[in-house]
Parts: structure tokens; C-alpha cells; sequence
């Protein structure tokens, strides 16, 4: 290991704060009730997600990872020389590490994240692994339009790099608006390389969020646990369960949080009456063909340039270009 040949940059674009408690008071005030999934990911359940992804029924991640270990180096070649590394949520894990070490002569690594203490972690760790790749941190809400920094070295193009299936979060109306985003910010001749859960057999998809560990049940209803530590609601855990389906027509996971009889849960004095069977919405995990998914990225005026799959056809790393608006 070498010293970083740059210092690190932060660009602070000073993100609003999560408003956890008007969040959850405006999504228990609905009808239907409903919770932002983004409310999982607190330490435990950041730590639940990592079990999940070693759960035999969740293929998601290894079968990514898979892809990327058979295509390396084709999707170096694709992406080309002195690369911007852009990353939607910020790496250090595998996957990151994978591109970065492969990419010819990348010029700079610019994750993007509202966690200040995640994003500079992962430029630590990175920047020690790949001194001469300048570390660009960027603290922002990557779903909002910005301008990303220039490294010192030239770009050749800007590659923005959103592994997971985590575009599945969104619905097809803010995945779109994503991707124009994205659009944006790659820049003329830039690039999106995106991770993307491909439709097949529902009990197949199914099962991957209904492990029988119960681990994807912990980490819904982890949720719940946190409302209680750090909002002081007054949440049963034993009175709700996790539902995860798969809707045909939409080709979605749906996850609902399930109130299992009729109970009151208080929240800053006011009280929210849930029926038995009544389901609060916490997750999308929408799924894609390969031309469902061209057809989202033709709404965004984007193209796709390379798709690299694993032979049963489970997950793609779908590569996009600008489209003619
Ligand atoms: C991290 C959003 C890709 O939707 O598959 C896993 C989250 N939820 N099991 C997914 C999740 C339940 C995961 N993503």
C-alpha cells in the first residue's frame, strides 16, 4: 500500500436530514398506511441485509457478483479508459473493488451518499486500496440533480455505477426520473452501468424474500424496533408479520408490514387504529425483462449498450448510453 497520490475532496451538498418522525406520522396518517423502505437500513438493519444476502433463497447478490467475475473484462472494455467512477450510494465492498482494479487507469471514485460517516469510510478504505484513483466523496440525495466534481486528470467519459437491484426500490415513475438524473449528470459521452432483478418463476422470487431463516421477516419488522427506540411508539412486534408478494402484473415484490388483530399504536399522543389483516406497504422490488427494462430506459432517452447476464438468465448489469432526447 502506497499514500494516496491526491487529498480527498468532500463536496458537501448539505442533504436534508431524514424527517423519520413527520415521515412516519404523515405514512400512518394514510389509507392505505404506508412506510418509506428507506427506514430499514438503521445499523441493525443494515446488518440484517448483510444475512440476507447470504441466505441460499436470496440469488440477488451473489448471482450479481457472479456476473461481474465472468464479464470483467468486457465490461472494462466497454466502459473504456480514465473512467469517472460515479457510484449511486457508496462501495467498498467487493463489487466496487472488482471495477476499480479492473477499469484502465481510472482518473477518479465519486460515491455518492447522504451518510456522511458511510461516504467517508468507503473513500478511507478505497483510497488506501487505489492511491493513484482520486477520491471524490460527494454527500448528497443522489435522486436529486446535481453537478458532479471534476477529478484532477482528465475524464474520458463519466460511468455512474448503481449496483443491487437497488433501482427495484423504485416505482417506474421515479426509477424514470432517476435514470434522467442520471442522464444529466453522465454527461454527453458518458455511461450508466446498473444492476437489475430480472423477471422469472414468481415462487422463485418468492422465496428470495421469504427466507426460511426468517431473516427478510426480521428485517421488516426491524423496523418497528426503531419506530419504538427511536420515535417512542409503542409498536407490538408479535402483533404484526411480514408479507412479501409477488404481483404478476406489475412485476413487483410487494412487502407489506401485517397487522395481525386490532390494536392502537401511539405516536407523540396521537393514536393509529389498525384492523386485523390491515397491511402497511414498506417495499417495492420491482423485477425487469431485458425490454421492459429498455423500455424504462427509452423514457429517460437512454439506450441500451451491453447487457451481461448469468446463464440462467436470474439478474443483468444492464449498460446505458445517451439516447437522442
Ligand atoms: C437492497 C433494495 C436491492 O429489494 O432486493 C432485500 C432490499 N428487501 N430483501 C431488494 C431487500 C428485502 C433489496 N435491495
Amino acid at each position: 500500500m502506497s499514500s494516496p497520490a491526491y487529498a480527498v475532496r468532500l463536496h458537501d451538498l448539505h442533504p436534508s436530514p431524514d424527517d423519520i418522525r413527520g415521515d412516519v406520522l404523515d405514512g400512518l396518517s394514510r389509507q392505505p398506511k404506508r412506510l418509506s423502505s428507506k427506514y430499514f437500513y438503521d445499523a441493525h438493519g443494515s446488518a440484517l441485509f448483510e444475512q440476507i444476502c447470504e441466505q441460499p433463497e436470496y440469488y440477488l447478490t451473489r448471482t450479481e457478483l457472479a456476473i461481474m467475475r465472468a464479464h470483467i473484462g468486457d465490461i472494462a472494455r466497454a466502459l473504456g479508459p480514465r473512467v469517472e467512477l460515479v457510484e449511486y450510494g457508496s462501495g467498498s465492498g467487493i463489487k466496487t473493488r472488482m471495477l476499480l482494479q479492473h477499469l484502465d487507469d481510472p482518473v477518479g471514485y465519486v460515491p455518492v451518499e447522504i451518510s456522511r460517516s458511510a461516504l467517508m469510510a468507503s473513500v478511507e478504505r478505497l483510497g488506501q486500496m487505489f492511491a493513484n484513483v482520486e477520491m471524490l466523496p460527494v454527500c448528497a440525495d443522489f435522486t436529486e440533480a446535481m453537478t458532479l466534481p471534476r477529478p484532477s486528470r482528465a475524464r474520458e467519459r463519466a460511468v455512474i455505477y448503481f449496483p443491487g437491484s437497488t433501482i427495484g426500490n423504485f416505482d417506474a415513475r421515479d426509477a424514470a426520473a432517476l435514470l434522467r438524473i442520471m442522464r444529466a449528470e453522465m454527461g454527453e459521452d458518458g455511461a450508466a452501468l446498473i444492476g437489475v432483478d430480472l423477471v422469472k418463476e414468481p415462487a422463485v422470487i418468492e422465496a428470495a424474500y421469504n427466507d426460511k431463516a426468517g431473516i427478510t421477516a426480521a428485517f421488516t419488522l426491524n423496523m418497528l424496533r426503531r419506530f419504538n427506540d427511536e420515535l417512542g411508539a409503542d409498536f407490538d412486534l408479535d402483533g404484526f408479520r411480514h408479507r412479501a408478494q409477488f404481483n404478476p402484473m406489475a412485476e413487483r415484490i410487494e412487502t407489506h408490514i401485517v397487522s395481525q388483530r386490532f390494536q392502537d399504536v401511539h405516536i407523540d399522543g396521537r393514536t393509529f387504529h389498525f384492523e386485523p389483516n390491515e397491511a402497511m406497504l414498506v417495499e417495492y422490488s420491482c423485477k425487469y425483462s431485458q425490454a421492459s427494462f429498455a423500455r424504462l430506459a427509452a423514457r429517460a432517452s437512454l439506450r441500451v449498450t451491453h447487457s451481461w447476464t448469468d446463464p440462467e438468465r436470474m439478474f443483468a448489469l444492464q449498460c446505458l448510453e445517451r439516447a437522442p432526447e
